[in-house]
């Protein structure tokens, strides 16, 4: 097993900043120091002298290979997780949603075979539920977490699609209360929204931006109070994904102030697009469709101000990419039609380098929380995963902080066909990315083949996953 002495760069974790060497043996970090050169004797030897060492982004909301609104998401395992590793993120999370009628057991072997020797990042799965009645039991559903599945996940939206009854809801969080699971939920009341919806179309309201009209944001407030309230009842943690606007910031901020057991995410997304790029013409406003929907720019400082004063813990992607040419125009009559979700898994690290920590708004320690340490520590990872320290993994990224970069979907290593943030300039990314101590990306050049990333089994919720737990 090959060795790396990562020499002279500036070592950023969620709470240290130094100067230091990091040296790398058999997949872990074994030795952090000054002039590790004079002692230790190594493979390879990084140069990151003016460049920050990262620990390996983590992404705790994807959706790859997903058959959703009709189609299938255009990125698969291999095609979403090189991207992911351009941009600086080592692992991710992603949904096994369960198809009705299906067991646990069957929808998790479905998407281990869509992964199987395409992982070119580690990764681990949250299980959606959709059906506790011909499909999976609560007694399976207890089981998960002791196969590495340590997050339910359950949409309380998509009505006759993946939306669940509180009556699922609760008794997965009943569940999980005991069984050692997160439980996360997709807060918006769809029942609300079918009913709008249903009045839209009838009075002749096809364009993109009715999506977002149809969707209130009340109707995500609503459903965070409701879902929260319900976790309490039941014992069980809660996450709440991408979080949107402030009627859904305020419930946890209130939350997190009397100390219940309430975290939440937001999205890269809902930082930079706002309402008004829905009602771009010529059906380019289908780029935006995405849930819960981009929202009044007002709500883009609400949710600075939350992810630098830990109301909201963690920022995700919620990658779900459809082509516009293709799949978004299977909606071209329909907004209801537009497949919901966009892209992201590559320039999550870029955009809040630059508009986060470059802007001002939030410190280096703390984009290394938001986008590493935190979802590691929620997901069953730390410190095995997000952050630099000896025994973890070497999941590192190497960042040049002066490297100027256009972000375009030309440049992207995603199969989508336009980028939510086309054409932006920022300062800062990535140089050489390092999984487990293996190059996978240096410079613009993959270096490492698929099949390099692993399945993780996760710890449960709360507890530490220790550098000796083995992989499956
Ligand atoms: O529009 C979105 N977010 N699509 C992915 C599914 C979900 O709701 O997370
Ligand atoms: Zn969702
Ligand atoms: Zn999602």
């Amino acid at each position: 097993m090959s060795s790396v002495l990562i020499k002279g760069g500036r070592v950023i974790t969620a709470a240290d900043d130094y100067v230091g060497d990091v040296f790398v043996e058999n997949e872990r970090i074994s030795l952090i120091g000054e002039s590790l050169s004079d002692t230790v004797e190594a493979d390879r030897v990084i140069d990151a002298a003016g460049k920050y060492v990262l620990p390996g982004g983590i992404d705790p909301h994807t959706h790859l290979d997903m058959p959703f609104g009709g189609t299938v998401t255009v990125d698969d395992v291999e095609s979403g997780q090189t991207a992911a590793a351009f941009g600086g993120t080592t692992c991710h999370v992603d949904f096994v949603i369960q198809p009705q009628g299906e067991t646990f057991a069957a929808a998790l072997d479905m998407w281990k075979e869509k992964a199987n020797g395409k992982q070119v990042i580690d990764m681990g799965y949250h299980m959606a539920i959709t059906d506790l009645n011909d499909g999976g039991s609560l007694e399976e559903l207890a089981g998960l977490p002791e196969q590495g599945v340590t997050s339910y996940k359950l949409f309380m939206a998509y009505k006759g699609a993946l939306m669940v009854d509180d009556e699922t809801l609760f008794r997965s969080m009943q569940v999980a209360a005991d069984s050692g699971a997160l439980v996360m939920v997709h807060a918006e009341n769809g029942d609300a929204i079918d009913v709008l919806v249903k009045e839209a179309l009838a009075a002749g309201h096809t364009e993109p931006h009715w999506h977002a009209l149809t969707r209130p944001p009340e109707t995500e407030g609503e459903a965070t109070n409701r879902a929260i309230q319900l976790a309490r009842v039941a014992g069980a943690p809660l996450y709440v994904v991408h979080v949107s606007c402030r009627e859904a910031v305020e419930p946890i901020a209130l939350a997190r102030e009397k100390g219940w057991d309430i975290h939440g995410e937001t999205c890269t997304q809902y930082f930079f697009i706002d309402y008004t790029h829905l009602e771009q013409p010529n059906f380019e406003g289908a780029k935006y469709v995405y849930t819960p929907p981009p929202r009044d720019k007002a709500n883009q400082d609400v949710l600075w101000n939350a992810v630098r004063t830990d109301v909201l813990s963690a920022i995700s992607t919620d990658h779900c990419a459809f082509l516009w040419d293709g799949q978004k125009t299977l909606g071209r009559d329909d907004f209801s039609k537009i497949p919901n979700g966009g892209p992201g898994l590559e320039n999550r690290l870029h955009m809040i380098h630059e508009f986060g920590v470059r802007a001002g708004r939030i410190s280096l320690n703390r984009m290394v929380e938001l986008l590493s340490t935190n979802p590691a520590k929620l997901f069953g990872l730390y410190p095995r995963k997000g952050t630099i320290a000896v025994g973890s993994d070497a999941d590192i990224v190497v960042f040049d902080p002066e490297r100027k970069h256009t972000i375009t979907a030309a440049g992207h290593h995603s199969k989508i066909d336009y980028n939510l943030y086309e054409g932006t300039e920022v300062t800062g990314t990535p140089e050489v990315v390092l999984l487990r101590g293996q190059v996978l990306v240096e410079g613009d050049e993959l270096v490492a083949s698929p099949g390099v990333g692993q399945f993780v089994a996760r710890a449960k919720f709360g507890e530490e996953l220790k550098a000796e737990t083995a992989m499956a």
